[in-house]
């Protein structure tokens, strides 16, 4: 029974219950949503070096002591082109302090026809007809042949057939000697590549450079991006995020936050402006991060989708290699921590008067940036030091900006074996973590109903940052990290949907409680990873963007959210099999009810609303089998399709005034009915 008429017992729906987390993992951000195409563009490493990482076993440090050795500058990715033409790194010609390496090419004396070299993308590169902007820095060798000009020709290439799809040549430059200059060009393909097996090529003439050397660096090439926002987002990828109506970004991190050192964690002022500033870091995840994706570019992101801003500032503490407790500031010198945070937070916000704002003003964005969230670190339950780093954070932060909301990430109950002190102040929310078997989410599905109450933290809300169903029910209930165990599933399943969905209709029906919720990791290069399951997979061919059974479970939600939860009695029955939850969509006045049945057999329903509806429309998301999931080859196994739903259902105004609706909810499904009031 749907009561849609008593109002006292409504309450407002979370605005910004489903959005998108977004770390640089398994290539989610270099090779995934950032666009650029060249993998390795300026040399500057592809992976640390772990065996130079000191454990620091959760100690208190003296922070600047500790040394991270640099990552090794690799030439992974480029490669040469013509007999005798030889490829170095270099770090005699730096183009900038942040970009010190670049490329050698030296030509041999007797070249003929095509030298040059190549770069193989992440793991190929597509090419359609559209805009490709192209940008390296370039450096001659002492004259031997001071007259001669230079041609560059840029193309884009086939690796099966040498196909050229398209090519430019900048003709006739002066390369200098002294210091490089950055030439430009754009690619204009007339077609589409038929396979994402290409290559993007720098040539010469052989005969004119012969014996000759020049050093390059920092390439670029850039397809058209989402929304033509410069140095944006690959659009295919960004446009699934945005198809999923998010309502807001959580960004950086994750353990990119935090880095596996204060030296090496995520520092936002250095991924700012010109590409040629940007020194990168050496990752969470295995890779060197370029930095592209600076904090810039995710505070548009959320600018372009219209999304809200969940901007997680680095806490004093970064993980040890293993992945746990690491390195903590002590109390003494949180104070640069908390500068640090308040200086990015007015580089997002100040206006153009204040030092961080006129910084953002010159890099082209004069208004500021809202930021309703910030989040204090990541997962500080690992660290018996958040206590002292959490108080000292929200009080610095919250005296400076009382109008954001604070996100903890450890509380009292959480954080047991470390004895905390933390007691979520109202307001306040908590980021929770789930990475579990199905079957604790649909055990979850209460976990949020007294949730102030039994843990004594009247006026905490709820953060569901990351969350989702890692691995298939084992008869232990333990979740196993250990991947590549055979238990941690590749891809999403139509169980993972199912089960995902009751635990956020449990998050839905405590709307004062739970305010976000985060599917977690988010994205997945196929090609190279190092998590699995992610809601959204790709690799170089757009066409291969999967977006998985989760994906549709949050886009079911997303999409139907209304603006009130309604009242629900259960006259017969209770929950499981069946889960549901409702709300009322004001603007469009018509309730939407969601329906999960975990059960193989289909479960009868009998709907009751208080007052006759216009029409009732329904989509559901169900497949032949629990473990049914989408891949390259098969994307649409787990998709929402329309519900044909028999006239027989509905007894509209012929109920004494009410409405009646009948239906058997199909084994394995998650529904979402429309009733038009
Ligand atoms: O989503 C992958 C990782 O899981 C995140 O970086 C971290 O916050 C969590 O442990």
């Amino acid at each position: 029974n749907i009561d849609t008429k008593d109002t006292s017992k409504r309450n407002a729906t979370a605005p910004y219950l489903y959005g998108m987390m977004h770390e640089d993992i398994s290539h989610s951000g270099d090779g995934g949503i950032y666009a650029e195409l060249l993998a390795n563009r300026a040399f500057q490493g592809s992976n640390w070096n772990t065996t130079n990482l000191p454990d620091y076993n959760g100690s208190v440090i003296g922070v600047s002591e500790n040394t991270i050795e640099p990552v090794a500058p690799v030439l992974t990715a480029w490669n040469t082109i013509g007999n005798g033409t030889r490829i170095l790194l270099d770090r005699f010609h730096p183009i900038s302090s942040a970009v010190p390496t670049g490329i050698e090419i030296d030509f041999p004396e007797d070249a003929t026809g095509e030298h040059g070299f190549q770069n193989y993308g992440w793991w190929g590169m597509n090419v359609e007809p559209q805009q490709y902007n192209v940008s390296f820095y370039v450096q001659g060798n002492y004259p031997r042949n001071q007259a001669n000009l230079t041609s560059f020709t840029v193309s884009l290439r086939s690796n099966l057939t040498g196909e050229v799809f398209a090519s430019s040549t900048i003709a006739n430059v002066s390369v200098p000697f002294i210091d490089s200059v950055q030439l430009f060009t754009t690619l204009h393909p007339n077609r589409t590549a038929p396979n994402s097996n290409n290559t993007f090529v720098v040539s010469f003439d052989g005969e004119a450079i012969r014996g000759q050397t020049y050093y390059f660096s920092l390439f670029s090439l850039m397809p058209e991006t989402f929304m033509g926002t410069p140095n944006g987002l690959r659009k295919d990828i960004a446009e699934a995020f945005y198809d999923m109506k998010p309502s807001f970004l959580r960004f950086p991190g994750g353990n990119n936050l935090e880095g596996f050192s204060p030296q090496t964690r995520w520092k936002w002022n250095e991924t700012l402006g010109p590409l040629i500033d940007r020194p990168g870091r050496p990752g969470n995840w295995g890779y060197y991060t370029t930095q592209g994706l600076g904090l810039m570019e995710y505070l548009m992101w959320s600018e372009d989708m219209g999304v809200e801003r969940v901007l997680a500032v680095y806490s004093g503490f970064s993980l040890d290699i293993w992945g746990v407790s690491g390195p903590s500031y002590p109390l003494d010198r949180m104070p640069e921590v908390l500068q640090e945070a308040l200086d990015e937070i007015e580089f997002c916000m100040g206006n153009i008067t204040s030092k961080w704002g006129s910084v953002r003003a010159s890099l082209g964005h004069p208004e500021p940036f809202d930021i309703k969230f910030v989040e204090i670190g990541n997962e500080d339950w690992f660290s018996s030091t958040y206590p002292y780093r959490w108080k000292f954070m929200y009080e610095g932060l919250k005296a400076a900006y009382p109008n954001i909301t604070y996100i903890s990430t450890a509380y009292n109950e959480a954080s047991a074996s470390y004895g905390y002190n933390i007691t979520i102040p109202p307001g306040v929310l908590w980021d929770t973590h789930h990475y579990e078997e199905p079957s604790f989410f649909v055990r979850g599905f209460n976990f949020y109903d007294n949730w102030q109450e039994t843990t004594n933290q009247p006026g905490a809300q709820v953060f569901l940052g990351e969350f989702s169903a890692i691995q298939i029910d084992t008869p232990s209930h333990a979740v196993n990290f250990s991947f590549p165990e055979d238990k941690h599933i590749y891809y999403p399943r139509l169980v993972s949907a199912l089960a995902e969905g009751v635990y956020l209709l449990g998050l839905e029906r405590n709307p004062n409680v739970c305010k976000l919720a985060s599917y977690a990791p988010s994205l997945q290069d196929f090609n190279w990873y190092n998590w699995t399951p992610d809601m959204i997979g790709f690799d170089a061919d757009p066409s291969h963007t999967v977006r998985s059974a989760s994906y549709w479970q949050q886009w079911l939600f997303a999409h139907y959210r209304g603006t009130q939860s309604l009242p629900i009695t259960n006259s017969e029955g209770d929950y499981n099999p069946l889960f549901w939850g409702a709300t009322l969509d004001e603007g469009k006045n018509c309730v939407y009810l969601k329906i999960i049945n975990i059960l193989g057999d289909s479960v009868p329903l009998t709907v009751n609303i208080p007052q006759p509806y216009k029409a009732v429309n329904g989509t559901i998301l169900t497949a032949a089998d629990l473990n049914s999931y989408n891949y390259i080859y098969n994307q649409t196994e787990v998709v929402p399709k329309p519900l044909s739903i028999p006239a027989s259902a509905s007894t509209p105004a012929s109920y004494g005034g009410a409405a009646k609706f009948q239906w058997d909810v199909p084994r394995f499904s998650l529904t979402v009915l429309q009733f038009d009031l």
